[in-house]
């Protein structure tokens, strides 16, 4: 693997082999300190992030690298330089990998087309986050030992979610059961494709729900009204105490983050006992210390 753009082609052999890989990057794990020891990683965002941002500098110092923070905000962006001709002179000073975030879907996949060096897709518009979906994974993985056969209830914007998309196509080939649940003019047409299933209320599927993951409402990227106002959507679709204590006993409560506090949850549930909302945090750093391992 040289690229990681996207979950879309693997085969559970491979998703599972590189969870396996990652076990090994967990603290105390047997994986080699230095792997990238002498090297550079450039971090390429054009769009904002705390987590994956953070995760992946942590994860390439950790293997011994030197990390590049290059953002949009401050660079020649603002005078007309394309995407192109950014990755390439980025490329220019030496980096073995870049880490690219992009508003546009398929600019990781353009930018792997002209530079040498492996491109790791940090997210891209609304297509594929295969970082986020790897990690979500391994995290339910660790706490259940396989998904064949459990229920993840992905609740919210999906059709701007790149989170989603990757999740579904991850979770899916790992053998379990995905149902994504929003309003209607938040479910993207067609998406039962990935194998999916679909639910437009959330009460009724919420005691099926081995774990459920609740999305952002990304307004970066609605540029119309999808739903009458965000206090109908956290009514109908918001994970609150009251919601919560209907959930099965032992299913764990997920989301990739920023959260909306109050929104698509509730912070007493963000942060109570079904939450792993962190553990998906703790947990990047191994997926991605892995990533890099194998795309370097
Ligand atoms: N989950 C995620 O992509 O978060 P950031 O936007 O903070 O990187």
């Amino acid at each position: 693997m040289r690229h990681l753009l996207g979950i879309e082609g693997w085969r559970r052999e491979e998703i599972e082999a590189l969870l396996d890989r990652a076990e090994a990057h967990l603290p105390g794990g047997s994986a080699s300190s230095s792997v990238l020891q002498g090297r550079v990683v450039a971090n390429v965002f054009f769009e904002d992030s705390t987590r994956t941002r953070t995760s992946f500098e942590m994860a390439a110092k950790t293997l011994g690298a030197e990390v590049l923070n290059w953002t949009a905000q401050g660079s020649s962006i603002s005078k007309g330089e394309t995407l192109l001709d950014t990755v390439r002179n980025i490329e220019a000073t030496g980096p073995v990998a870049l880490v690219i975030r992009h508003r546009s879907s398929g600019a990781p996949h353009l930018a792997a087309r002209h530079v040498r060096c492996a491109v790791i897709n940090a997210g891209d518009g609304t297509h594929e986050h295969p970082s986020q979906a790897l990690l979500d994974a391994f995290t339910l993985r660790r706490r259940w030992g396989a998904l064949d056969g459990r229920t993840v209830l992905i609740v919210g914007d999906i059709l701007h979610s790149r989170v989603a998309r990757s999740n579904i196509l991850c979770m899916k080939a790992l053998g379990a059961r995905v149902v994504v649940c929003g309003p209607p003019t938040l479910l993207p047409v067609g998406i039962q494709q990935l194998g999916t299933e679909v639910a437009m209320h959330l009460d009724p599927v919420l005691p099926q729900a081995d774990a459920v993951m609740c999305l952002r409402l990304q307004t970066e990227r609605q540029s119309e009204s999808f739903f009458p106002s965000t206090r109908e959507f956290s009514r109908l679709y918001g994970l609150n105490a009251q919601r919560a204590s209907k959930m099965k006993e032992g299913a764990l409560v997920m989301h990739p983050g920023p959260i909306n506090r109050g929104v698509e949850l509730a912070p007493a549930v963000a942060d109570g006992a079904r939450s792993v909302i962190l553990e998906q945090v703790a947990n990047g750093v191994a997926v991605r210390r892995a990533i890099l391992e194998v795309c370097v």
